[in-house]
């Protein structure tokens, strides 16, 4: 699966380990930034970057790292066809594939780990939408709210 990732200076410590853990999966990763540390670089640069690689079917999903995950997942979800959430815990970054389709995973370095965003990362790229037709109906009914704005 292609994989984009990013990050701004709050997210950029896990960058590194969190891209080689997904292309020792197997996964194709393309890195959109931040290249080197900039104390000063803004998060919504970094989830436009995603959320339009995700728009032009350059990826397929998307992982996307900042201090918290908070401020990326709101730039994330502001772009059409973007499912992101914050998932600091591996149900939720399972399940959220599974059941909603969530194409972008939020992390926030200042708040796990690498061993246990590696983990995260690794319940996320593994699960498949489940297209059971309560999950599909649902997803009907987020992206009505999508196209009503
Ligand atoms: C950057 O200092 C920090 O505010 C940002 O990475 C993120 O945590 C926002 O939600």
């Amino acid at each position: 699966m292609k994989i984009a990732i990013a990050c701004d200076h709050g997210g950029y410590p896990l960058k590194r380990p969190l891209l080689e853990l997904m292309e020792g999966l197997g996964h194709e990763v393309l890195d959109l930034g931040a290249h080197e540390m900039d104390a000063q670089d803004d998060y919504p640069d970094f989830a436009r970057y995603v959320g339009q690689a995700i728009q032009h079917g350059q990826a397929e999903r998307g992982v996307l790292l900042c201090g918290s995950g908070v401020g990326a997942s709101i730039a994330a979800n502001k772009q059409d066809g973007v499912r992101a959430a914050v998932c600091h815990d591996t149900y939720s970054a399972g399940q959220g594939v599974e059941h909603d389709n969530m194409n972008v995973l939020c992390l926030g370095a200042r708040i796990v780990g690498e061993a246990v965003a590696v983990e995260l990362v690794t319940a996320f790229v593994n699960a498949k939408f489940t297209a059971e037709e309560r999950h599909a109906r649902r997803l009907e009914k987020v992206n009505a709210i999508e196209a009503a704005h």
